[in-house]
């Protein structure tokens, strides 16, 4: 299938060569790569993302999740295309803020006021700080498996071996003062933050990275009322979730508020967004004329609230508010993965299908899979195999990730990922 692949890609390849010159492993982020080597995207459009050799992919990566109405919508499109007209960055105050930040908060449950972050990275680190800065604490938790970007503190224990750093050169105060606990086991949570004074915890209500794995209702309960018995902050990092789950996100979906939310991706309408979201009286800590340093908790960036983003943002938001879309992608989950499942099934190949409302994985095991432990002790290579199977016959995943629908998908698409995934079992029971 490698072969296959290798067959229709000759341009990818010879750009990857190039690529591997003046970008380390060849590409702007290591996540993006898989081997042999990534195609380079040419044009996308829809459902579909279509190649440097001309093939086309219908995409279930779909921009690390962002692209919740497909490439390049049209509505979007038009939005952005005013927008640029009358100004790209403007670098200072201007309406659509306001009126984006009002639809933030009318949308998310637990949002009083926001600010405008340019990744959900930044977005994270400025929330793990306003944090520390309103309880005055420093230690932060944070789950196995949870992914919020790339920022010191919360950059720990993301994907086995959970005991080894995620990168070299993450301070050591950082992993000192970032604590870690089991996802879906709230007895050991409890038994572990004991004695801790800590400022917040910080989950995935749906863990991404870790496997596309939903947080039991009743963990959740358990963390909101530990943090409120301790008097730390829950931060939601709703930057999958948000606007996905439901419209007003994970809490929406779940019935349990954080007190401080981070949101990206779908956020931005396919163009750079952040944002932090919180109760009025947690986010004026970042106003430093009512908090004077050291009170004062500093947030900021030369293209925050960049009108272009927040365009795109609004467009999408307005699209998804009346919740009609996601319901209907959120029953369209619950079929494709029950579908998966029964291919599988069929053939005889253990799996575990995770995931809720548009997301959905795969794993190679014929064990529960809750956290992100079991999830990798699933087998990886042939997940690796399945979703290389799939790129080579036009469905693309990016291996080893969680798949999500979208606005754009037609029958056809689901139909097509259900056909290759009955081509890749009778291909597995042949090689047997
Ligand atoms: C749950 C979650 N938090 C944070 C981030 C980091 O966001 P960004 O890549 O925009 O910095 C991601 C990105 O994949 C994510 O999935």
């Amino acid at each position: 299938m490698l072969d296959r692949y290798v067959s229709k890609t000759s341009k990818s390849k010879q750009m990857h060569k190039k690529a591997k010159r003046v970008l380390p492993s060849g590409v702007s982020y290591f996540l993006r790569y898989f081997d042999p080597y990534p195609f380079y995207a040419a044009t996308a459009k829809g459902s579909k993302i279509v190649d440097v050799d001309g093939n086309d992919y219908i995409d279930f990566w779909l921009g690390h999740y962002a692209l919740i109405l497909g490439h390049s919508p049209p509505e979007i499109v038009n939005a952005v295309r005013q927008q640029i007209e009358n100004g790209t960055h403007y670098g200072t105050c201007h309406e659509l803020e306001i009126i984006l930040a009002e639809q933030v908060v009318k949308m998310i449950p637990s949002a009083e006021m926001i600010r405008f972050t340019n990744s959900g990275t930044e977005a994270a680190m400025y929330a793990t700080r306003l944090a520390r800065t309103y309880t005055n604490r420093e230690k932060i938790v944070k789950l196995e498996g949870g992914w919020h970007g790339g920022y010191d503190a919360l950059h720990i224990a993301v994907s086995p071996p959970l005991d080894v750093p995620q990168s070299n050169g993450i301070m050591t105060g950082a992993q000192e003062d970032t604590i870690v606990i089991p996802f879906n086991d709230l007895e050991e949570v409890r038994k572990k933050l004991k004695k801790d004074n800590i400022a917040a915890i910080i989950v995935e209500p749906v863990l991404g990275a870790g496997g596309g794995i939903p947080a039991d209702k009743e963990f959740l309960k358990g963390l909101r009322e530990l943090c409120s018995e301790k008097g730390a902050l829950l931060i939601f990092d709703e930057i999958i979730t948000g606007f996905r789950l439901a419209p007003g996100g994970a809490q929406q979906y779940y019935g349990i508020l954080p007190d401080i939310t981070v949101l990206g991706k779908i956020m931005g309408g396919g163009f750079p967004i952040g944002v932090i979201a919180s109760r009025r009286e947690i986010m004026e800590h970042m106003d430093p004329l009512l908090y004077e340093r050291p009170e004062f908790s500093f947030h900021g960036g030369t293209f925050c609230g960049n009108p272009v983003s927040l365009t795109a943002g609004l467009t999408t938001l307005k699209l998804l508010e009346d919740g009609h879309l996601l319901n209907q992608l959120n029953r369209q989950g619950d079929k494709i993965r029950q579908q998966l499942y029964d291919i599988f099934e069929k053939g005889n190949i253990d799996v575990y299908i995770t995931g809720v409302s548009s997301i959905f994985q795969t794993h190679f095991t014929r064990e529960e899979v809750r956290d992100v432990r079991s999830a990798f002790q699933a087998d990886r290579t042939k997940l690796t195999d399945y979703h290389m199977y799939l790129i080579a016959n036009g469905v693309f995943f990016l291996p080893t990730k969680i798949g999500v629908l979208s606005r754009a998908h037609t029958k056809e698409d689901l139909n097509k990922i259900l056909l290759e995934t009955e081509n890749y079992v009778k291909k597995s029971q042949a090689n047997l």
